[in-house]
């Protein structure tokens, strides 16, 4: 069964879709830029530019890093490892990108979320800074489709509801007053409780 319910207002439109799968795809257009939840595995989206939840080592780990080293093969970290030779770990809120080695995708971008700490460690400013770094990075590259993973709340203890309000906040202003060639944004959401959080932020956010 597919059913649809569509919004209209300003320059945006929000359809929220339930596929023959019953998957839930829900998208948001702000200018030119569409933003877009799915449910399921990031290493598998074939967007021009995949984004790593890395830590600030470069070196692999688990959850997203884990599976996309994984998924992507040994080239990956070999362009890590020299990335950090020649500047240095990879602060927080800070963005670099490699080839993708076996992955469909032509790029990873790997950032560093912010670790939770209760919330008042400057947790928020980090988080917007790793999703909009990441944009900037991708935009530079002249890309047009780039998919994130929920950021920092895998490991990274960061709760759903604040890091989605975060996530959807940095896209959509980064939609409206940056993005020039990206037209595809993507959140890759591995399970329900991830889906909820972050269709309900963008149903919110976007209809400000
Ligand atoms: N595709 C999409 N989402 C995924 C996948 C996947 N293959 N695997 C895990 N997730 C989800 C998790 O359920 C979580 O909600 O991604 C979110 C981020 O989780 P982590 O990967 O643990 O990332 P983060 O919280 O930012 O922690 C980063 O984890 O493994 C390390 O090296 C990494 O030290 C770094 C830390």
């Amino acid at each position: 069964m597919v059913s649809a319910v569509w919004y209209f207002k300003d320059n945006y439109l929000l359809t929220n879709t339930i596929t023959e799968q019953n998957h839930v795809l829900m998208i948001v257009k702000i200018k030119n830029t569409a933003i877009s939840l799915v449910k399921g595995d990031i290493t598998f989206q074939e967007t021009d530019a995949i984004v790593n939840a890395a830590n600030s080592g470069l070196m692999g780990g688990g959850g997203v890093d884990g599976a996309i080293h994984r998924a992507g093969g040994p080239s990956i970290l070999e362009e890590c490892k020299k990335i950090v030779a020649k500047q240095g770990r990879l602060p927080p809120g800070k963005a670099v990108i490699t080839a993708a080695g076996n992955l469909p995708t032509k790029y990873v971008i790997h950032t560093v979320g912010p670790v939770w700490r209760g919330g008042n460690a400057n947790e928020a400013a980090i988080l917007a800074s790793a999703y909009t770094e990441s944009l900037r990075l991708a935009e530079s590259h002249k890309l047009e489709s780039i998919a994130f993973p929920s950021i920092s709340t895998g490991a990274y203890g960061y709760p759903f509801a604040a890091a989605s309000a975060v996530a959807i906040d940095s896209v959509i202003k980064f939609a409206k007053n940056e993005a020039l060639l990206l037209k595809k944004i993507v959140f890759v959401l591995f399970n329900d409780a991830a889906y909820e959080s972050y269709a309900g932020a963008l149903e919110i956010i976007s209809r400000q």
